[in-house]
């Protein structure tokens, strides 16, 4: 199976059939977004990770009671910080130096550098950086879902203010950006489930400078 095939055979699944999916599968899905790449290798992002029915139902209504939230098997709702602190930019670089051997203080510079860059910004411009970098682990959880052959709904679709403090993001410094529904399509019953792939033509996608 090639990659292209796992885009195509995906779709954003709108009815699912509350199967369960192995938790082993879930586990490579994270381990995938955990691999991905941000900016700086900051990793400003968390993702929760909700199997409990009640607390599935609690965020149906703040997700305008769309259904995937209760009949999927998990979700992966995609924090991000709230705002860049000196300790939040110094972890990775600590964590570098123990585990490639690296000197102490060896990209001080560098780190002077984003930090004096993030002084000049705003707390919501923070957010929207760290959000930007929790995109590309969304968007690698959708392809890794799909190459497990695992249903998946990404959503914007929810009240964030009401979710982050469901959910007591405040108090961990993280802000709800997306959540990822994961679980079987119903086959039957989703009228998305046998539609065309509608996407625009690749000569009005691509513009070549040549
Ligand atoms: C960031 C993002 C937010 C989305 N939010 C929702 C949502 O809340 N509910 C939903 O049913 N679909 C949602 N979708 C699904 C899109 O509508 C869907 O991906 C798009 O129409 C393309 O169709 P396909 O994914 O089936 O190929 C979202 C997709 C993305 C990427």
């Amino acid at each position: 199976m090639s990659l292209l095939q796992d885009l195509s055979w995906r779709y954003a699944t709108k009815k699912m059939n509350g199967e369960k999916v192995a938790q082993e599968k879930v586990d490579y899905i994270l381990e995938a977004v955990r691999l991905a790449p941000t900016s700086s290798g900051l990793q400003p992002f968390k993702v929760i990770q909700i199997t409990d029915e009640e607390l599935k139902a609690k965020i149906q209504p703040i997700a305008y009671g769309q259904s995937q939230i209760v009949d999927a098997s998990h979700l992966l709702v995609f924090a991000a910080y709230d705002e860049y602190t000196k300790e939040r930019i110094d972890a990775p670089f600590a964590q570098q130096e123990v585990e490639r051997g690296l000197p102490k203080g060896y990209a001080d510079d560098y780190k002077n550098q984003l930090w004096t860059s993030f002084t000049q910004r705003t707390r919501e411009q923070h957010f929207e950086h760290a959000a930007r970098q929790a995109y590309i682990g969304f968007g690698v959880a959708i392809a890794a879902a799909a190459e497990q052959r695992i249903d998946a709904t990404p959503m914007e679709g929810f009240v964030n203010a009401q979710l982050d403090e469901l959910l007591g993001l405040d108090k961990l410094g993280l802000k709800s950006v997306t959540i990822l529904a994961l679980g079987y399509r119903d086959q039957e019953n989703d009228w998305l489930a046998n539609l065309k792939k509608v996407r625009f033509n690749t000569e009005d996608f691509i513009i070549n400078r040549n």
